[in-house]
């Protein structure tokens, strides 16, 4: 016998609705909270200067290394730009364990280093004397003063490698790629270039944060491009911003009619304020259990690394109420993090008659049978997280659309990350939130998938820095 009831998933249709109005009211502390991060230092939406110089005019050409420290994986990218907005990628993934996450902070540079030696001598044949330019894609919040520089002010997406919190990350990283022998020629052997030759043959050019590099990298392609964002491990956004309307650096000597990219770290918007958005009793139980309670608030609404498990603890609440998995110990669900957002979307999207997708993942996974009932419930629910997670990034979108004035004329948004590329529905969900809080005009703005940029846009940026230094002009 099941208990679940319509009245049930009326019941968390509710908790896990925005009204178009609650929407306009969150877009419109949005567009303070940019306008605060832009006029003084240490906002909670921090508006990080990125450092990039304007956008790649297309012509930068030439090999670039790049290696990309995201929130799941580590990627090591050889990026060959043919200029006229066209490259080749050659590229390796490294998993990232729990632990890495959480050991000391070197040993995380240390790991980069090993995985970019380990690509180099399986990829790369780098001319004797030479150095090839390299890009950190490093996707958590660092303050810039330099492109080359970037000091992490906390960890997120669940990372907590001590020692690195507060310390140039640029500098630590630096400090691995140097542990590497480099291998010297022989007529290096008893000279002064032999012990100028140690460390791996790299320049660390430039530290990229994902969004910015996805900002880059797709505008590289389609100059229409103008704001990136990332719905994936974690979510945030990056816009190329006039200088005249970044009051925090007036003091920094630059035209006003530069631009420069803006990481804005909208993850953390609403955080220690609690103002604007409505969060469930799941949502406050997930910031209570993680190790950065109080932080990232808008992102642990949205991104991929708490979907699933706002969607587990509903459950988990369930059970214990007696309304599912009667008869049935669920102890492998009680594992926190163990219901992957990926689940959502495969639940989700299923099209057939018994919701043979939430059999498998259930009895495969969780070792749980479940009734017909409990599965379009799940599918339900499932829809309703991911609903509510896309339509909080149409917020976020709208700020920054309606704050820059692009709302007129089309308006092009790159996006990437897995919960946009791989979850049904998403891309729908959040252009439907765009037109509930703009009405027809949403539709102006344009969404598409930004394939590897978070890679090819930090080797551009070096390319970039490198090419702007070595140029007649620079
Ligand atoms: C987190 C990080 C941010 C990154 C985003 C997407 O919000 O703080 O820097 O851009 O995740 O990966």
């Amino acid at each position: 016998m099941t208990r679940i009831t319509t009245d049930l998933a009326d019941e968390y249709e509710t908790m896990f609705t925005l009204t178009p109005g609650k929407m306009r009211a969150i877009v419109e502390g949005f567009k303070d909270a940019l306008e605060l991060g832009l006029e003084k230092p240490h906002q909670t939406v921090a508006m990080i200067p990125t450092y990039i110089p304007g956008w790649p005019t297309g012509k930068e050409t030439g090999d670039f290394l790049a290696v990309d420290l995201g929130g799941t994986n580590l990627r090591v990218c050889l990026v060959t730009l043919l200029g006229h907005g066209k490259f080749d990628i050659a590229q390796a993934k490294y998993r990232l364990s729990e632990e890495q996450k959480h050991d000391d902070g070197q040993k995380l540079f240390d790991f980069c280093a090993d995985c970019l030696k380990n690509f180099i001598d399986q990829n790369l044949e780098i001319e004797e004397g030479t150095e090839v330019p390299l890009g950190f894609t490093f996707s958590y919040p660092c303050a810039q003063d330099r492109i080359d520089q970037g000091v992490l002010l906390h960890w997120t997406k669940g990372f907590g490698a001590p020692n690195t919190e507060g310390r140039d990350v640029a500098a630590m990283f630096r400090h691995s790629l140097a542990k590497h022998v480099r291998p010297a020629s022989p007529s290096q052997l008893f000279s002064a270039d032999f012990f100028a030759a140690q460390g791996l043959p790299v320049k660390l050019a430039a530290i990229v944060n994902d969004t910015a590099g996805t900002l880059i990298a797709s505008h590289y392609v389609d100059p229409r491009a103008r704001i990136a964002v990332i719905f994936g491990t974690g979510c945030n956004a990056a816009y190329m911003e006039r200088m005249a309307d970044i009051p925090k650096m007036r003091s920094a000597g630059m035209a006003d009619d530069a631009e420069m990219a803006i990481n804005c770290e909208w993850g953390a918007f609403d955080s220690f304020e609690n103002r604007y958005l409505p969060r469930t009793k799941y949502d406050l139980t997930i910031d209570k259990a993680c190790n950065k309670p109080g932080e990232q608030i808008f992102e642990k609404l949205i991104s991929g690394l708490y979907l699933g498990e706002i969607f587990r603890i509903v459950l988990c609440e369930l059970k214990d109420d007696g309304l599912l998995f009667e008869n049935q110990d669920p102890d492998k669900l009680q594992v926190p993090y163990a219901f992957e957002t990926a689940f959502l979307s495969l639940m989700e999207s299923d099209q057939t008659d018994e919701l043979l997708m939430s059999i498998g993942i259930f009895s495969h996974f969780f070792s749980l049978q479940t009734t017909l009932a409990e599965r379009r419930f799940f599918r339900t629910l499932a829809r309703l997280i991911c609903r509510r997670a896309a339509r909080l990034g149409a917020c976020g979108i709208a700020a920054i659309v309606s704050k820059m004035g692009y709302l007129d004329e089309e308006c092009v948004v790159v996006v990437d990350g897995s919960l946009y590329n791989l979850c049904t529905g998403f891309s729908d969900h959040l252009h439907e939130g765009l037109e509930d809080i703009f009405g027809d005009k949403g539709r102006n703005i344009k969404t598409y998938h930004a394939q590897d940029g978070s890679g090819v846009g930090s080797a551009i940026i070096a390319a970039m820095t490198t090419q702007q230094k070595n140029s007649p002009a620079g």
